[in-house]
């Protein structure tokens, strides 16, 4: 596919490679496209027309919603729920799984998302963005439940994320490599930048949160203490650290230069009873798909993250994800 190609006639041609594709899928990310567009000018506007700050309102995780969070979400359902491309959404954002309405068409597909990533940034102006998986909803069912979505990564048919940083970008598989389109503002189309993105197989970048260093488990800490010690240490060379707090951000600069990036289980999240602190189905799965595909890994550090079986649309998981050799040690560390 030719660099500059649209967002569109690049899902068109991937589809044409499916014998029996009826146009579904691309009708379907032409629909998250469209949300990622609207969610994109807003995140630009930002207070101009006022929709940074809270919402006074908490979600399912007992976490504070911002604005955006809540109109991010909006916009989603809105886009997805009325084109019959999709059987039934989840999100971040909502407790159960969104049932489409009686009328509305069923398509064959379920669509989980993070509306938005790192939206602890959005009030001070640093990148956020938006997480999407993608599986196949089951047959004949009208309205799936929420024991339909519970599918291991490996079955994802699509994922993808949308940044909104200094440009506009998304960054999509479906299976065969991972490419990025740019949104052009002037005439509102994502071209073709990257194609078959490459993470490098080693690193010298690491990111995790360091404020949780004292609950760390040993092979995380030892881990990072090897990397601190540089040239004169067990590694030989030194390490540089980045933390955005925005997962969609530091994804994006693992493509683009490599790196690790760790949101290990400590002991802090074990006391309030949680696997980890992001999202198996919305947030860790779809990066996995997205990094595999270039070449990348993303483990919990004991398991690869698309074998899992997940247990609840909202479970929480340890993740280490980015240049494979430094996932590798990773693992190894825990082994
Ligand atoms: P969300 O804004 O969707 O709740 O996700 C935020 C996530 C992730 O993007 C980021 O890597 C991490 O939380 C940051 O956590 P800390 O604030 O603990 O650093
Ligand atoms: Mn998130
Ligand atoms: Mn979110």
């Amino acid at each position: 596919m030719y660099i500059g190609t649209t967002l569109t006639n690049f899902i068109i041609e991937t589809q044409r490679q499916f014998e029996g594709a009826t146009g579904e899928f691309t009708g379907l990310l032409n629909d998250i496209a469209v949300a990622c567009k609207k969610i994109s000018d807003l995140v630009n506007k930002g207070d101009l027309v006022g929709v940074l700050g809270t919402a006074g309102s908490e979600n399912v995780q007992g976490e504070q919603q911002k604005k955006l969070d809540v109109i991010s979400n909006d916009i989603f359902i809105e886009a997805l729920a009325h084109n019959g491309h999709v059987a039934a959404l989840a999100s971040e954002e909502m407790d159960d799984v969104y049932h489409l309405s009686d009328e509305a068409h069923r398509g064959k597909y379920l669509v989980l998302f993070d509306p938005l990533d790192g939206s602890s940034n959005i009030d001070v102006n640093v990148s956020v963005g938006t997480i999407f998986s993608v599986l196949k909803a089951p047959a004949g069912i009208k309205n799936p439940r929420k024991e339909d979505f519970l599918k291991p990564g490996t079955e994802q048919v699509a994922a993808g994320y949308c940044v909104y940083g200094p440009s506009t970008m998304m960054v999509l598989t479906t299976g065969k490599g991972t490419n990025m389109f740019t949104l052009d503002r002037d005439f509102g189309e994502f071209l073709l930048t990257h194609s078959h993105v490459q993470i490098p197989e080693d690193t010298q970048e690491f990111a995790i949160n360091a404020s949780n260093m004292r609950f760390w488990e040993p092979p995380v800490k030892r881990y990072i203490d090897e990397c601190l010690q540089g040239k004169d240490g067990p590694r030989g060379k030194d390490f540089n650290m980045r933390w955005i707090a925005s997962m969609v951000a530091e994804v994006h600069r693992i493509l683009t230069r490599g790196g690790v990036f760790m949101y290990p289980l400590d002991s802090k999240i074990k006391a309030k009873g949680q696997g980890g602190k992001l999202r198996l189905m919305y947030e860790a799965n779809p990066m996995a798909f997205i990094v595999e595909q270039a070449g990348g890994a993303c483990t919990t550090g004991r398991e690869r993250m698309m074998t899992l079986s997940p247990e609840d649309i909202h479970q929480r998981v340890p993740v280490v994800l980015g240049s494979r050799n430094e996932v590798e040690r990773v693992s190894e560390y825990h082994r």
